[in-house]
């Protein structure tokens, strides 16, 4: 019986992974598991309650006291903090501009990958982020690295953006993007790098089926009997 392995899905924002992980979680029938959700929720709660985003001891109390909840639905996944929903929310120009800095914040990221672990205990997980190939699973099966251009990125979002009603232009995109990209492999903690054990995916050019494919192949390879 085939017991559910461990797929850790790192790089940088808009490369595909959420998209990709939760096609490859449903095909496998395993858990999806969005760990920049996670941070993008604290980092809410705390523009909410005016707490300081470079502040690692208040943030640290603060994750300590709020309890956020992932619920996995057809449409996708639910993100709860003190039961508030907050799914729509934790998208917004605000939080994304202000996430990368508290997910800077050593402290704040230790709490995180404790929590992320404990919620990966159950084996049969697809979980992406930045740090999961490197630090919250680094026994993972399979880990990916994926990635695109940051002008494939941009109009990634440009297109969701437009869906969701948020108005930011392409040269705003690309600047978010790269600012990002910057504050996310050069912070100290934990920073977003591939794992020598990665697989790497360039998405720049391929559809999801084609990257899905890619993944759910080397997941079949890698499953135990
Ligand atoms: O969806 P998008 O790629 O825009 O970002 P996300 O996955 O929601 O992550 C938001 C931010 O959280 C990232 O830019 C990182 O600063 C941080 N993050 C992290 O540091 N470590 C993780 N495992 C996941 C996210
Ligand atoms: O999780 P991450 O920020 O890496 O990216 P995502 O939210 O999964 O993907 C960003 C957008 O790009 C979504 O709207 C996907 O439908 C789209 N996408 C795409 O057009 N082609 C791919 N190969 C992968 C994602």
């Amino acid at each position: 019986m085939d017991k559910g392995i461990q797929i850790a899905i790192d790089g940088p924002a808009a490369a595909g992974k959420s998209t990709i992980a939760k096609i490859t979680a449903t095909k496998l029938g395993y858990t999806y598991i969005d760990t920049g959700a996670m941070y993008r929720a604290l980092t809410y709660k705390a523009l909410e309650e005016h707490i300081d985003v470079y502040d690692d001891e208040a943030l640290t109390h603060l994750l300590e006291r709020i309890d956020i909840e992932l619920t996995p639905t057809e449409e996708g996944q639910i993100v709860r903090v003190d039961g508030e929903d907050i799914t729509e929310a934790i998208r917004s120009q605000e939080v994304t501009s202000n996430v990368s800095a508290t997910a800077a914040q050593p402290h704040v990221r230790e709490l995180m990958v404790e929590k992320q672990r404990l919620l990966a205990n159950s084996k049969g997980v697809v979980m992406d982020g930045r740090d999961i190939g490197t630090a919250v699973l680094p026994n993972a099966e399979l880990k990916i690295f994926m990635t695109a251009s940051v002008e494939e990125r941009a109009e990634r979002r440009f297109a969701e953006n437009t869906k969701r009603g948020i108005n930011r232009s392409m040269a705003q995109l690309c600047k978010d993007i790269a600012d990002r990209d910057k504050a996310d492999t050069e912070r100290i903690a934990s920073p977003l790098k591939q794992a020598s054990d990665a697989i790497f995916i360039d998405t720049t050019s391929m559809s999801i089926e084609q990257v899905a494919d890619e993944i759910i192949q080397h997941a079949e390879e890698r499953k135990r009997p």
